[in-house]
C-alpha cells in the first residue's frame, strides 16, 4: 500500500475539542467509532443500544457549517463514525450540556416532565432534542406572522420544534408523550448561552490528516486531487463520506479497511448550484443540508427525504454514499431515474457524465471504475408537474424500503405526454418502470389509463420474497402506488419548479 504523508499532523498529535476541552485522539485505531472513543475518555452518557444506527442512545452533537459565516450544532449517530473523523472538530455529549446543579434547558424539562425512567435512552434523547433547540430558524418558523401564539401542528410544536429531530432515538420504557411535552416546553436560548453563541461563528476547518494506529490509516486528503491520487494508488482503499453505511459494515460485519480516505468535507464535493436548466448537487452533502439547500425547489426529493431513515441518519449520510452502496433498495436512485438525474463522475482523468438510468450494472454494481468517485448529480430543469416519491416499508420512518417508487410526470392538455417512473425493491438493481410508462404515454391522465397502466405496472421488476415483504406484496404495491399518485393528482395541475 502507498500512501502520501502530510507535513503538520503526525499520529496522536491531533486531538477532538469534546466539551470545550482539547482531548488528544490517541492511538485508537483508524475503525475506532466516536462512540467508543467517548466512552473510553471517561464520557459514559452516550450508550450503545444497537451499534447500527436505529435506535440513536449514542447520539452525540458536532459543529458543522452553516453557510461561510455560522455553524450549526447537528445530532449524529456516534456510534457508526470513526473518531478520526472528527479530529479537530468539536463535538459535545450529555454531560457537556450541562451539570447536575446547573441542567441545560432540555435536560430540566425532560426531569420534570418525566421523560425518562430507566435513563438509557436518555444522553441520545437529549443531545437530538438540544440540536433542534439550537436550530435556527425554530422559533422563526413559530412565529406565526400577526405575532399570535401558534399551536403547531401534528410534527411541530407551538415552540416550533420538529419531532423529525427525534425520529432516530427509541426510548423502550417512558413512552413517547413525556419526552414530547418535554420538547414542546423548550423556549428560546438563553442570551448568555455558550452554545448558542457558538454558533454565530464558522465551524472548524476540515484540516488534512493522516492518522494512523494499529497498521491502519485513515486520511484526510487536503482536496480531492489527493483523494483521488490516494484511491488510484490504494484499490483496496475505502472512500468514506457520512459512514452510515461503512459504520454499519464496521461494526456489524467485522470490516477494517487499511487505508480510509475520507472525502465528507471536500469542498468540490460540496457545491449546490441552481441553474436555468439544471439543479447540481454535491455528492459529499448530507441529506440534511441538500433538504436545506434546495429549500423545496424540487418537490419530489422534498417528499424523499423525511421518508429517508431518522433526521441522526441524514445528518450523517450522504448523496453520493447512497449512490455509492449500489444497493437496490437505497431510496435516492428511484427519484433520481424518474427525475431523468445524470452522475458526474470523477477520476484523475478527468470528469465522465452518466445517466443514472445507466449506472446500475448488477447487484451492488455500477459502471464507477475503481478509484473513481461521484462528483455530484444533476437534476435537468424544468420539472415535470406531478411528482411523488412513495416508500413502502414496515415503518412509516426509519426504515428501509420493501419497495420504493419515483414519480416525473409530465402532460399536456390533459394527456401524459412524458412519464418517468423510478423502482426500487424488485429487482436487482433500481429500474425505470419503462413498460408502465408507455401505458401512460400519449394518453389522458385519467382513472381508466391510470387503472389500466397499473395492472402493467404489477408486472414490472423481478421481485423477490425477503424478510421484509413477499414478491406478490410488492408487485401488488407497484399498482397501487400508480393508483395511489393518481388519487392524490386527480388533475394535471401539479406543482412545477
Ligand atoms: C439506521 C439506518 C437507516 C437507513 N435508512 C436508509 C433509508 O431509509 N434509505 C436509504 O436509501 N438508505 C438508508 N440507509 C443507508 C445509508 O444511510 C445510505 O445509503 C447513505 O446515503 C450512505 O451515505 P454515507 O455518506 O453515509 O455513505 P458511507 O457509509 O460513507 O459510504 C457508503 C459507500 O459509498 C461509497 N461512497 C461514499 N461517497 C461516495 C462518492 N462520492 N463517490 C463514490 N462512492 C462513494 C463508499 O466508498 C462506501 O462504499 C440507512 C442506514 C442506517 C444505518
Ligand atoms: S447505538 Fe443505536 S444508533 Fe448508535
Ligand atoms: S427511559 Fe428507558 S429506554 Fe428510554
Amino acid at each position: 500500500m502507498s500512501s502520501t504523508p502530510r507535513n503538520g499532523t503526525v499520529d496522536g498529535s491531533v486531538s477532538l475539542t469534546v466539551n470545550g476541552v482539547a482531548t488528544p485522539l490517541g492511538e485508537a485505531p483508524a475503525y475506532t467509532t466516536l462512540l467508543d472513543w467517548l466512552r473510553g475518555q471517561g464520557l459514559t452518557g452516550a450508550k450503545e443500544g444497537c451499534a447500527e444506527g436505529e435506535c440513536g442512545a449514542c447520539s452525540v452533537m458536532v459543529v458543522r457549517p452553516d453557510g461561510d459565516d455560522r455553524s450549526r450544532w447537528t445530532a449524529i449517530n456516534a456510534c457508526l463514525v470513526p473518531a478520526a473523523a472528527y479530529a479537530g472538530q468539536e463535538v459535545v455529549t450529555s454531560e457537556g450540556l450541562g451539570t447536575v446543579d446547573d441542567l441545560h434547558p432540555v435536560q430540566r424539562e425532560m426531569a420534570v416532565r418525566g421523560g425518562s425512567q430507566c435513563g438509557y435512552c436518555t444522553p441520545g434523547f437529549v443531545c437530538s432534542m438540544a440540536a433542534e433547540f439550537y436550530r435556527p430558524d425554530r422559533t422563526r418558523a413559530a412565529a406565526s406572522p400577526d405575532g399570535a401564539a401558534d399551536d403547531g401542528d401534528h410534527e411541530h410544536g407551538p415552540n416550533g420544534f420538529d419531532l423529525h429531530a427525534l425520529s432516530g432515538n427509541l426510548c423502550r420504557c417512558t413512552g413517547y408523550r413525556p419526552i414530547r411535552d418535554a420538547a414542546y416546553a423548550l423556549g428560546d436560548a438563553a442570551g448568555d448561552d455558550p452554545l448558542a453563541e457558538r454558533t454565530s461563528r464558522p465551524a472548524p476547518a476540515a484540516e488534512p490528516l493522516r492518522h494512523t494506529a494499529a497498521d491502519r490509516s485513515f486520511v484526510r486528503p487536503a482536496d480531492l486531487d489527493e483523494a483521488l491520487r490516494l484511491l488510484a494508488d490504494n484499490p483496496d482503499a475505502v472512500a468514506l463520506a457520512g459512514s452510515t453505511d461503512w459504520g454499519v459494515e464496521v461494526n456489524i460485519r467485522s470490516a477494517r479497511a487499511d487505508l480510509v480516505v475520507v472525502i465528507d468535507r471536500l469542498p468540490e464535493l460540496r457545491e449546490l448550484h441552481v441553474r436555468d436548466d439544471v439543479v447540481e448537487i454535491g455528492a459529499a452533502l448530507t441529506l440534511s443540508e441538500v433538504e436545506r439547500g434546495l429549500d423545496g425547489r424540487v418537490p419530489l426529493l422534498d417528499s424523499l427525504f423525511p421518508q429517508f431513515a431518522s433526521r441522526l441518519i441524514r445528518n450523517g449520510a450522504t448523496i453520493g454514499g447512497n449512490l455509492g452502496t449500489g444497493s437496490p433498495i437505497g431510496d435516492t436512485p428511484p427519484a433520481l431515474l424518474a427525475l431523468e438525474a445524470d452522475l458526474v463522475l470523477t477520476s484523475p482523468d478527468g470528469d465522465r457524465v452518466v445517466p443514472v438510468s445507466d449506472y446500475f450494472t448488477g447487484y451492488r454494481e455500477s459502471v464507477r471504475r475503481p478509484g473513481e468517485l461521484i462528483r455530484s448529480v444533476r437534476v435537468p430543469l424544468p420539472l415535470s408537474q406531478i411528482t411523488a416519491f412513495h416508500k413502502i416499508a414496515k415503518r412509516r420512518f426509519d426504515d428501509i424500503s420493501s419497495v420504493a417508487v419515483g414519480f416525473a410526470i409530465q402532460t399536456d392538455g390533459g394527456v401524459v405526454s412524458k412519464a418517468r417512473i423510478g423502482l426500487g425493491g424488485v429487482a436487482a438493481t433500481p429500474i425505470r418502470a419503462t413498460a408502465t410508462e408507455a401505458a401512460l404515454e400519449g394518453r389522458p391522465w385519467s382513472a381508466e389509463t391510470v387503472a389500466a397502466a397499473a395492472a402493467v405496472m404489477r408486472g414490472e421488476g423481478t421481485p423477490m420474497d425477503d424478510h421484509r415483504a413477499s414478491a406478490a406484496y410488492r408487485s401488488a404495491m407497484l399498482g397501487t402506488a400508480l393508483r395511489r399518485l393518481h388519487s392524490d393528482n386527480p388533475t394535471t395541475e401539479g406543482r412545477t419548479a
